[in-house]
């Protein structure tokens, strides 16, 4: 009896800690749509196409800069990508300075090192190429040196006073959508923790879609970055702050991903699928700038942090375990979305919405399938259970609006699943070895 007793407070004890973080989260949700829809946020002029490099130069140009500052990554310098921007640069008789030294999840000295050398070449705007790191660190890169300060002084919400030094992006990968939002994230360089930056003067000026530059991503890396794509816009679409607006870029990204994604994981050389998932990803962004994410992400930046998971892939392994703890909150929405994109089949658009919602659950299920993203999480432990849980709840009660709040149980429930299928595929990989 006195057992029960104790099972019963300790119960009802939960119960009130969760509806007190319930009460909190939901406060801070409404507040951060108050804000996002009272600041303008600014959208960087698109260019798309083959020729999308060039009109992002003349841009730049015109608005009267003579010394580009370039930031990228090694392997991509090597490669030779930034010649669609240097070669362009070059025939205008325009100056530039090269940084390679951006990592994936740069750290501050990285961000600290291209600050550096572009106030040293005395450079007046900004050119990132690159995937979301590289974006990432140019984001800071120009916001310190518009705003003459040090980048750990940028960490928080709304800490510059001016604007950033002119920013132009080139992305390499259709997934963060980095180059329509208005966040960076910096890693510290000893204990990795990742600080978010947010300000509406990080949004770059402009931005070029060439599906010739993103034909050379490789197939695993197409499909990781493509659900990251999927992942932000069903977040944004699913997310209690979404809006008319959101809805239609999220919306937009989905129908696209799900048509476009299989065509360029099965071949990269197809231009058309490229730039369509070129486009869907800064949707993407431009729909969870406003109405934010939600657990998928929250639990996929901790496998992340501690299983060292590419986020992309961390995202497709979460995904499918969110929407069905979703689906009975969202099944409206889902089917609302179903309908929209075209993924109601012939005779389905008479059923309920559950069965619709279902159907869309299912067939991003499938997707993940087809595009062979592998499940295993290496070295998952039971034991980091209880903090990756803490860390995601908090990270959505700080900033998103989600559908459903879940406990620390619920959240302790999706990674046993995601441990288990992760078992059950090294088992039967080690059977195949031996
Ligand atoms: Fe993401």
């Amino acid at each position: 009896m006195k057992t029960q007793n104790s099972i019963t407070k300790l119960v009802k004890n939960n119960s009130l800690q969760h509806a007190g973080y319930l009460a909190v989260a939901k406060t801070r949700a409404k507040v951060l749509k108050a804000v996002s829809y009272v600041i303008p946020i600014r959208r960087p002029m698109l260019f798309v196409g083959e020729t999308a490099c060039d009109e992002l130069c003349d841009m730049l140009i015109n608005e009267g800069n003579t010394n580009v500052f370039i930031v990228t990554d090694a392997v991509l310098n090597k490669l030779g990508i930034p010649a669609k921007v240097t070669d362009y640069l070059d025939a205008k008789n325009i100056s530039y300075h090269i940084y390679d030294g951006v990592t994936p999840d740069p750290t501050f000295k990285v961000v600290e090192e291209g600050l550096r050398q572009s106030i040293e070449a005395n450079c007046d705007s900004i050119v990132a190429i690159g995937g979301g790191s590289v974006i990432d660190a140019a984001k800071m890169i120009a916001m310190s040196q518009g705003n003459k300060c040090k980048p750990k002084q940028l960490i928080g919400i709304l800490k510059a006073r001016k604007p950033a030094t002119p920013l132009y992006c080139v992305p390499t990968t259709a997934g963060t959508g980095s180059e329509a939002t208005l966040g960076a994230v910096v890693s510290d360089d000893k204990t990795h923790q990742k600080a978010l930056s947010i300000d509406p003067r990080m949004v770059p000026l402009a931005a070029a879609i060439d599906p010739v530059i993103m034909k050379g991503m490789p197939a695993h890396i197409t499909a990781d970055t493509g659900i990251d794509v999927l992942t932000h816009a069903l977040e944004a679409w699913m997310s209690a702050n979404a809006s008319v607006e959101t809805d239609y870029y999220a919306a937009s990204a989905v129908k696209s991903v799900m048509h476009y994604l299989p065509l360029a994981y099965k071949d990269g050389g197809n231009l058309k699928a490229r730039e369509e998932m070129g486009i869907a990803a800064h949707y993407g962004g431009i729909a969870f700038n406003k109405a934010g994410l939600g657990y998928v992400h929250a639990i996929a930046h901790q496998l992340g942090a501690y299983y060292s998971i590419p986020h992309g892939r961390a995202n497709a392994i979460v995904l499918p375990y969110v929407l069905d703890v979703n689906r009975k909150a969202s099944k409206k929405r889902l089917a609302a979305l179903a309908k929209r994109t075209g993924m109601v089949q012939d005779g389905q658009a008479a059923n309920g919405d559950s069965e619709i919602a279902d159907h869309l659950i299912t067939q991003v299920k499938n997707l993940i399938a087809d595009l062979n993203i592998d499940p295993t999480v290496n070295g998952m432990q039971t034991s980091d259970f209880n903090d990756i849980a803490k860390a995601a709840a908090k990270e959505v009660s700080d900033t998103y609006a989600v559908p459903t709040y879940l406990s620390a149980a619920e959240i302790k429930e999706i990674l046993t699943k995601i441990k288990q299928a992760s078992d059950e595929r090294a088992d039967s990989n080690n059977e195949t070895a031996s």
